[in-house]
């Protein structure tokens, strides 16, 4: 499946490199989670009506796109801390409306949509929690965003592998 949503304009996505974070521990316990069941907010940025203007999408973005691509920021500024022998932060918290935001269309959020999503969130949950072995878990992280894509939209698959950890040479 095909949407617009799902095409990609790579150019910009390597140019904004974010500053590498300063690790600060959030409680996984702590992050509120929504459900498939969990009514959408009509009239928020990226609903129907209301997509977000972007020059990487000339439909604009749904409130699902610009989820994702808050994690592809996150895990590159994660990719870059890790490589640097560092602790990145914590991010299950910043992904909790995942299972209720608006995709670009509304069937997207199906069953399968939403177990894949739960896996997601697992996996980086592990990621927040097992610091020893963080390079591991970080690839983890990778498999839950491609196993979702493989399923709902292939476009951003590149952008996934893109963001793997790198043998020292080829930084
Ligand atoms: C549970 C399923 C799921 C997971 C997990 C997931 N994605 Fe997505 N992703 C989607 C869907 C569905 C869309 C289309 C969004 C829409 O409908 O507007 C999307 C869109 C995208 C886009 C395009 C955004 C745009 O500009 O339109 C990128 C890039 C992306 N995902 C990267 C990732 C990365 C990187 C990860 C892991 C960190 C990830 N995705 C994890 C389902 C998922």
């Amino acid at each position: 499946v095909k949407t617009a949503s799902c095409l990609l304009f790579l150019a910009t996505l390597g140019c904004t490199k974010p500053a590498p974070p300063v690790a600060t521990p959030a409680p996984a316990a702590a992050v509120e989670t929504c459900t498939a069941e969990t009514p959408l907010v009509p009239g928020v940025p990226g609903s129907p009506g209301h997509l977000v203007e972007s020059p990487l999408n000339p439909n604009g973005m749904s409130e699902l796109a610009l989820l994702m691509r808050r994690m592809v920021a996150d895990l590159e500024a994660a990719r870059d801390v890790i490589e640097r022998g560092g602790q990145p932060p914590a991010l299950a918290a910043r992904y909790q409306k995942l299972r209720c935001s608006w995709p670009t269309r509304a069937e997207m959020r199906s069953k399968e949509f939403d177990g894949l999503a739960q896996t997601y969130l697992q996996q980086v949950a592990e990621f927040d929690e097992h610091r020893g072995e963080l390079r591991d878990r970080y690839a983890n992280v990778l498999k839950g965003c491609r196993a979702c894509h493989e399923v709902t939209c292939e476009g951003p698959i590149a952008v996934i592998d893109g963001l793997a950890l790198r043998p020292v040479s080829a930084r």
